[in-house]
């Protein structure tokens, strides 16, 4: 296993949530981050969390817009690492009633998103190194109605790995699929309803609770020390898809 101490590791979607566990995951490593997100006062935010002094930076970038991100790597230089959470709530409508500005914009923060981050990261991202993507147990227990493009999407990141760890090669590209974490897109989608909906799936997990951040930070940082793990979908779920 290589170790993390000194790397260079940046973290879309850093200021928040399974982004923001991977960030303090990879300084308590010995890591340097850069976290990423759109809103300024979120990375502030979490910078001040992090509390780790000239180990952390913050770079504000949307990436659905690729002029950003191409700015954003000539930025950052060279680095080691590329982990990206970034994501926004699923649309969840029946088929029929579906708005498709609304999944196109949700395939542009997801897979639009991700490739776009490949293909601006090669150029400084050190050979050898990784990319870490996140996809999610919608693709093996969709929401029924409503979680046909979820798990479209979330399906999509397991090939999509696949090939770019060929053609990347030494570069290695993986993907952590979480099960339920509790982040703050859980509050933005169901508010007050949460506890609820946690206390019955928890009751019906085998792992018998609801992962959090760290849990799940702890996969994303064994995929950027294995030397010998590429094309790898590792599934933290707390064995929700034997449910
Ligand atoms: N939480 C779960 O139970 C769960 C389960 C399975 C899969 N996942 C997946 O895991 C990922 C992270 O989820 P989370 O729960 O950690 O969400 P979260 O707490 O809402 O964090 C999402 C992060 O992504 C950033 N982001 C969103 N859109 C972006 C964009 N266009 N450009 C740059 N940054 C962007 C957000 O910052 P800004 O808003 O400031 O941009 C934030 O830092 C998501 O893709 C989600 O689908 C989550």
């Amino acid at each position: 296993m290589a170790s993390l101490k000194g790397q260079k590791i940046v973290v879309v979607g850093g200021s928040s949530g399974i982004g923001l566990g991977v960030a303090a995951a990879a300084l308590a490593h010995g890591a340097d981050v850069v976290i990423v997100g759109r809103s300024l006062e979120k990375l502030r935010a979490a910078e001040r969390a992090l509390d780790s002094g000239h180990r952390v930076k913050i770079l504000a970038v949307d990436i659905t817009k690729e002029p950003e991100v191409a700015r954003a790597f000539d930025e950052i230089g060279a680095f080691d690492h590329l982990v990206s959470t970034a994501g926004t709530p699923p649309p969840g409508d029946p088929i029929e009633r579906i708005d498709i500005d609304v999944v196109r914009r949700f395939f542009d923060s997801k897979l639009i998103g991700a490739v776009t981050l490949a293909k601006h990261a090669v150029p400084t991202l050190r050979k050898g190194g990784s990319m870490t993507f996140t996809s999610g147990i919608n693709k093996d227990r969709p929401p029924v109605p409503g979680g046909a493009v979820v798990a479209a999407i979330a399906g999509s990141f397991g090939y999509f790995a696949h090939a770019l760890a060929l053609e990347l090669a030494p570069t290695r590209v993986n993907v952590v699929s979480p099960g339920w974490v509790d982040t703050p897109m859980w509050d933005e989608m169901v508010g007050a309803a949460k506890s609820g909906y946690f206390a019955e799936m928890a009751a019906r997990l085998p792992a018998g609770r609801i992962a959090t951040p760290a849990d799940v930070a702890a996969a994303y940082v064994y995929l950027m020390e294995s030397e010998l793990t590429t094309g790898e979908t590792m599934h933290i779920d707390g064995g929700h898809r034997l449910i």
